[in-house]
């Protein structure tokens, strides 16, 4: 075995241990209690119009959904900028959001968490109970 030879091998011992080090943090990490389809920026919210508000629509929905930029949607109704307009449009909000189908895909955004869309569902279903 030449020098060359001895460089390649180390590299692959080294890459082989990374890969099990990793493989063995990955299933530390799913032992934990927290989910993982959490991103760790992405706060759980509460079921009320406050934390929603803040948390959800202001971080995923109003860039586009404003006053500011009405003109660009054939529906003009569609401006979360209230809690009684969110109420208004708040079973299609879900649909959208469930189906993956807003933020729109092709904006790259990632969207609220699964378990976000499923507190903004408990206070859907609560009747809107702040
Ligand atoms: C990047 C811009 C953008 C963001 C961010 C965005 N939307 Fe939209 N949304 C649009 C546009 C544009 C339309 C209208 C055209 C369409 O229906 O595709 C729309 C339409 C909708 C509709 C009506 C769909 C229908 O067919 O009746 C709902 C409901 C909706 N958005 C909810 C949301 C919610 C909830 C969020 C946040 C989680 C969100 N949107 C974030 C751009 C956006």
């Amino acid at each position: 075995m030449n020098k060359y030879n001895l460089k390649i091998g180390f590299r692959i011992l080294i890459t082989g241990v990374l890969v099990v080090l990793s493989a063995l943090l990955g299933a530390c990490g799913s032992s934990t209690s927290a989910p993982i389809e959490q991103p760790l920026t992405e706060a759980i919210l509460s079921p009320d119009w406050t934390s929603l508000n803040a948390g959800l629509i202001q971080k995923n929905c109003t860039s586009c959904h404003r006053e500011k930029n009405a003109a660009k949607f054939d529906r003009a109704t569609l401006i979360f900028d209230s809690e009684d307009n969110v109420r208004v449009e708040a079973a299609k909000m879900l649909e959208e959001m469930s189906g993956g189908d807003m933020p729109p895909p092709a904006s790259k955004l990632s969207g609220p968490s699964a378990k976000n869309i499923a507190v903004f569902k408990e206070w859907v279903d609560s009747g809107f109970k702040n």
